[in-house]
């Protein structure tokens, strides 16, 4: 008999090493190698083919109608699933521990319960604090079945006979395990082995599956990465616990559209739907002060505006300190060095730090122009007038590029008071024009149109540029 072999398993992205290192090879990240069990792989070609069923092989257009959905009642998830569940399908919920996954879904299926037959099982729980939390959030005449079970052989067991219920959670799949694998709960092969036989059982009785992942940095459990390709659905679960807006983000969806997101505030009654999130994000903006400006982004097919901050001061370090939260700072850097380069702002020997109000994380090259005119705002003192939406992608020689859904951010800004627009025109397309936005568009075409809008004469190092 073969003996048990071990390998060492990154528990970050699941690739293996033989052996044990204090870095992932495949991720870069570190510590995170624990020493696992190994199955015994087969040699190659060891099947050979001799013994196996034929399979059938179909085209590729079939008669069925497409998967009935069960709406969650909850706009905002049922939005980021793309509308709705799917019989039969998995859906991983991820994100760092504290931030809502739980009430989110017990939330989910209190409301499910309404006309369907709903699981909730907990591995972090008592039975006792779950219900304590139903009973804060109003929850508790729902009719959810409850359990505290880690074990998948039990859970397998009571899912598979009898009427399958139609939408069972497990929360998380990081406490459960599988009594067949001889690693700890939390590992790698334990993760992935329990989430298998789930959502095997799943397909065959035909219940939509949520799986709660936490992200983990320390590596002491399996980040939900190395689960992603398994399950049909992913959705983070993104906020900063110091503010109460929480965003649900897909990131894979074989039924939906990716890059959608919902808005939820963390209230003491539980989470909330946010309808218009660009009120809220910008509920706390406080008008004409420097260094701040509207961006409307677009997340999925929904305009979002946000206000982008940035502090500009003169650097006591060598090297200048950058700062940013809620964008890329590669993306910072480059249009500082394009503000430099093509319209010679003097901005290197700053500390330069940049925020995105309300911890939102924009993740669109549109919102270039807007980082650049809260930059030019921060060093001149001047202020974005209060009323003007910024957005546009800006080029390494300083062009500004359209970008798409011009129209969709224009009717949002439009929609909440702005009367104003700095953005690169329109990509000239054959057909008809766009219809006529209600606010006054400034046509952007180079980062050197909007340097001119700021009292920057006196900063200006020479007239080299453009
Ligand atoms: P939880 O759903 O337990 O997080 P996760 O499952 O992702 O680990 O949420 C925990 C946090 O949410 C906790 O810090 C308290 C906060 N919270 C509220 O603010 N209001 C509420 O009504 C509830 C239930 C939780
Ligand atoms: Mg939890």
């Amino acid at each position: 008999m073969a003996r048990a072999k071990s390998q060492f398993v990154c528990q970050s992205c699941g690739a293996t090493s033989p052996k044990w290192q204090g870095k992932c090879e495949a991720c870069g990240e570190w510590n995170t190698l624990v020493e696992e069990s190994a199955k015994l792989d087969l040699p190659k070609g060891a099947t050979g083919g001799k013994g196996g069923r034929k399979i059938e092989f179909v085209g590729l257009k079939g008669g069925e109608a497409p998967p009935p959905r069960r709406t969650t009642g909850i706009g905002e998830l049922d939005r980021v699933t793309g509308g709705g569940l799917v019989a039969g399908s998995a859906i991983l919920v991820g994100g760092d521990p504290g931030i809502g996954k739980s009430t989110l879904l017990l939330q989910a299926v209190a409301s499910l319960a309404k006309n369907a037959g709903c699981v909730y099982v907990t591995g972090e729980e008592a039975v006792d604090q779950v219900r304590l939390r139903a009973g804060r959030l109003g929850l508790s005449s729902a009719s959810v079945r409850l359990a505290a079970a880690t074990n998948v052989r039990d859970l397998v067991a009571s899912l598979d006979g009898g009427s399958p219920p139609d939408v069972v959670v497990i929360d998380s799949i990081q406490t459960m395990y599988a009594d067949t694998v001889d690693s700890a709960p939390g590992t790698v092969t334990q993760v992935r082995t329990c989430a298998h036989e789930l959502i095997q059982v799943a397909k065959r009785r035909g219940f939509a599956l949520f799986l709660v992942g936490h992200v983990t940095k320390e590596g002491t459990l399996a980040g939900p990465r190395v689960l992603e390709h398994m399950v049909d659905t992913v959705l983070y679960f993104e906020g900063d616990r110091g503010h109460q807006f929480r965003i649900l983000r897909a990131v894979k969806n074989r039924f939906g559209p990716t890059d959608e997101i919902g808005v939820f505030e963390m209230t003491d009654l539980g989470l909330q739907e946010v309808a218009n999130p660009s009120a809220l994000f910008l509920a706390e903006r406080r008008g004409n002060v420097s260094g701040s400006c509207v961006f409307a982004g677009l997340e999925g097919t929904r305009p979002v505006l946000v206000e982008i901050q940035a502090l500009v001061a003169p650097s006591s370090f060598g090297t200048p300190r950058r700062a940013v939260v809620g964008w890329d700072m590669a993306r910072l850097n480059m249009v500082i060095a394009v503000l430099e380069a093509r319209s010679g702002v003097a901005l290197g020997a700053n500390d330069v730090y940049l925020n995105v109000a309300g911890g939102l994380r924009v993740q669109e090259p549109a919102a270039d122009l807007a980082v650049a005119a809260a930059l030019l705002s921060a060093l001149s003192g001047d202020p974005v007038p209060a009323d003007t939406v910024v957005f546009g992608e800006v080029g390494l020689s300083g062009e500004v590029r359209p970008v798409a859904q011009r129209e969709v951010r224009l009717k949002e800004a439009g929609k909440l008071g702005f009367k104003a627009a700095w953005a690169p025109r329109p990509r000239a397309r054959g057909g008809k024009p766009a219809a006529k936005p209600d606010i006054a568009v400034a046509d952007i075409g180079h980062v050197q149109d909007i340097v001119g809008r700021f009292g920057l004469e006196s900063l200006r190092r020479t007239s080299e540029g453009h």
